[in-house]
């Protein structure tokens, strides 16, 4: 680490107990506190993840820094401040809730900050840039804290967003990270590789989040690990799901929901057809025989053309012969 690396660090670690101490105990983030708290996110969360709140201020960061003499130099490469247009920096972050975002040692390398206004006109969330103490294809949100217990579950959750996980923690799960808006990169991959070998996607339960299931299935084909998804009910997200249903169903879900790749998109496929209209079937069951056949286990292939043969109300024999046809002209 250079001597930059090191100031920027510091400067990470010090906005966030700046924007720690606000929320908790000023004036100014009393509408903040009190929006984290409508969301059930209590003091001991905030403590554990740091929250904090940038208030609506374009040079408070600024006077801090520069009260403690940080050159101009650093103040500029440390993603904390925007340009305007004459070339002055100002404070990126205002009016907005802020999660530390931290490296694998935990040290604070980022922020991501979220409006309280639900009709505001900007981003949701906002992400710092990268510096050079970030990279986002190589961080996932949690991973400082979540490392034991992803080792002692033997699996990672990886969730859609970063209340997710801050939820899902609150309810004892607490082996669960999420990418910065991005899919898994090889770096991350290589990162969860050394913990465990399993992979359970936990992505929000309404359309878009199904689609990046299904897509995620498709494209995470890394043989280290084997993949699980938890699918949530009702179109909610987890962090909606947990509120409405409570911790303990949400941990019995991760406990006892965790499907298999193949039942997931069986059941994806089944959505996105009409079974009712001949074409769909017959659309249907030639996708799903394309993923069926990729299974290695009698037992695993034995289960799903049975449950596609019920769904298609035709016999299991006849499905195993249309298998048979479709591993010929694949050889
Ligand atoms: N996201 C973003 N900018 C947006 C919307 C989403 O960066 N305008 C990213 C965030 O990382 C967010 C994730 O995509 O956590 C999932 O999006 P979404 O499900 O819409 O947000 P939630 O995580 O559910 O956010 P919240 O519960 O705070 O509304
Ligand atoms: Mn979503
Ligand atoms: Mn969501
Ligand atoms: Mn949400
Ligand atoms: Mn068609």
């Amino acid at each position: 680490q250079n001597s930059d690396s090191r100031t920027l660090l510091k400067m990470y670690e010090e906005t966030a107990k700046l924007y720690n101490h606000i929320l908790l105990k000023t004036e100014n983030g009393s509408h903040a506190l009190k929006y984290l708290n409508q969301r059930d996110i209590d003091d001991g969360l905030i403590s554990t993840f740091s929250l904090g709140y940038a208030p609506n201020n374009s040079d408070l960061l600024l006077q801090f820094f520069k009260d403690r003499s940080i050159s101009e130099n650093i103040l500029r490469k440390s993603g904390l401040f925007a340009e305007n247009q004459e070339g002055e920096l100002f404070d990126r972050f205002r009016d907005r809730v802020m999660v530390p975002i931290t490296d694998e040692a935990g040290n604070i390398v980022a922020f991501s900050g979220r409006i309280l206004d639900k009709n505001a006109s900007t981003a949701k969330y906002m992400n710092s840039p990268e510096t050079e103490i970030f990279s986002k294809s190589k961080v996932l949100f949690n991973l400082s804290n979540a490392k034991k217990s992803i080792r002692d579950n033997q699996n990672v959750i990886l969730f859609e967003g970063f209340m997710d996980v801050l939820s899902a923690y609150k309810s004892g799960v607490t082996n669960g990270v999420a990418s910065m808006g991005t899919s898994l990169t090889d770096q991350q991959l290589y990162t969860l590789s050394r913990l465990t070998n399993q992979i359970n996607i936990c992505y929000d339960g309404d359309d878009p989040g199904v689609e990046a299931t299904y897509r995620a299935l498709t494209q995470l084909n890394d043989e280290r690990f084997t993949y699980g998804v938890i699918s949530v009910p009702d179109q909610k997200d987890p962090d909606e799901y947990i509120r409405s249903e409570g911790s303990e169903k949400f941990s019995g879900l991760v406990k006892n929901g965790v499907q298999t790749p193949i039942s997931f998109i069986l059941n994806y496929f089944r959505r996105h057809y009409n079974l009712n209209n001949e074409h769909d079937q017959l659309e249907f069951l030639n996708q799903s025989l394309q993923e069926i056949v990729k299974l290695s286990s009698p037992v695993e292939i034995d289960m799903y053309v049975g449950r596609v043969a019920d769904e298609m109300n035709v016999s299991k024999d006849s499905i195993n012969k249309e298998l048979d046809a479709l591993r010929r002209s694949n050889a």
